[in-house]
């Protein structure tokens, strides 16, 4: 199936995106020019992906001031800034993009041009990730022998960054050179991002795959039809830890069990070079009617307590490479280098 669908475009002074909840039955682009509505759809899952809401976030901030005169630009760029922060905590991206819009917006902030010059940037930074992804995938491919198989979590692919993705343009790139057979795709609950995401993705890109429950990789490793695990990462500290979506380290304590090589790919905007280690990655939790419902009906009573982290952090010795758009870097994990 041809691919023709894409996460996020910026077209007419407006933001149009794929809202990602109704996927994969229905297909909805929604498109706003206000911030607070870009805010709400990363705090709801109607974008998501860690690099994904950075270059949504981008656009926001130029979004915010595209209306208004000299003297409130300032003002509203910071309450905006402030907002768009405050939608999810863990994926890093989200503040190296606010960050790197701010630094241009304090630059150039008596510039009668300054929406024009923060939408260029918002531009770069969007255009930036679509080449990150790119040179992940070129780089990525060489983990994988003649026909591997490979095992994925949650949603990695064009859905959740704005180019072909992190860990799925590496298993496309893959697919592409003959290196890739057949990709299991791990549901990924609570929210589902594998069955009901990567499956499209997987599907558009005309490779071979199977969904199982999160629980099925166990056995799947055991009877030996793994090759190779490869999933995203929301940050990454110096030392090479890695958030991702909950279920990551599990199979990273699988792939070390079985000795089955467990690979990361992120840009390097996931790298949050202000942390030393894992410990200090604040770890976002959900709502626990995400956990108590399925598709918007109930399935346990509301007043269950539920434990509902979105992400876990793997230890970096359990992880066999990392791939970024500048290569692929192997433990011992420095990247302050
Ligand atoms: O909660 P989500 O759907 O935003 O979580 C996304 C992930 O965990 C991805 O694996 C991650 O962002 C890295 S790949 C783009």
């Amino acid at each position: 199936m041809e691919e023709k669908y894409f996460s996020i475009k910026f077209s007419n002074e407006k933001l149009i995106f794929l809202d990602q909840t109704k996927l994969p039955l229905v297909e909805d682009y929604f498109e706003t020019d206000d911030y607070e509505r870009i805010a709400r759809a990363i705090e709801r899952l109607e974008m998501r992906g860690a690099p994904l809401i950075g270059v949504a976030a981008c656009y926001g901030l130029a979004l915010s001031i595209k209306n208004y005169s000299k003297e409130s630009t300032e003002e509203n760029f910071y309450k905006a800034y402030e907002r768009l922060a405050r939608t999810r905590p863990t994926a890093v991206n989200l503040f190296t993009a606010l960050n790197e819009i701010k630094k241009v917006f304090e630059q150039n902030k008596d510039s009668e041009d300054i929406y024009n010059i923060v939408l260029s940037k918002a531009i770069e930074f969007h255009q930036d990730d679509i080449n990150k992804c790119k040179m992940m995938g070129e780089y990525g491919s060489k983990i994988f022998k003649k026909k591997s198989t490979v095992l994925t979590h949650c949603n990695t692919g064009k859905l959740a960054t704005a180019g072909d993705g992190t860990a799925f343009s590496v298993i496309k790139n893959g697919y592409e050179k003959g290196l890739v057979g057949h990709v299991y795709a791990d549901e990924t609950r609570p929210l589902l991002q594998g069955l009901r995401l990567t499956s499209y993705e997987l599907e558009r890109s005309g490779i071979p795959f199977s969904i199982q429950t999160d629980s099925s990789a166990a056995v799947l490793m055991q009877k030996g039809k793994i090759d190779i695990v490869i999933t995203g990462a929301d940050r990454i500290a110096l030392n090479g830890d890695s958030a991702n979506k909950i279920g990551t380290y599990n199979l990273a304590v699988l792939c070390n069990f079985h000795n089955i090589p467990f690979y990361i790919a992120a840009p390097t905007t996931t790298i949050d070079r202000n942390i030393a280690s894992g410990d200090e990655i604040e770890i976002e939790f959900r709502h626990q009617e995400e956990l108590l419902s399925v598709n918007g009906h109930r399935i346990a009573p509301a007043h269950y307590k539920a434990f509902t982290p979105a992400f876990d952090v793997t230890p970096s010795h359990l992880i066999s490479g990392i791939i970024t758009e500048e290569g692929i870097f192997n433990f011992p994990y420095n990247f302050l280098k």
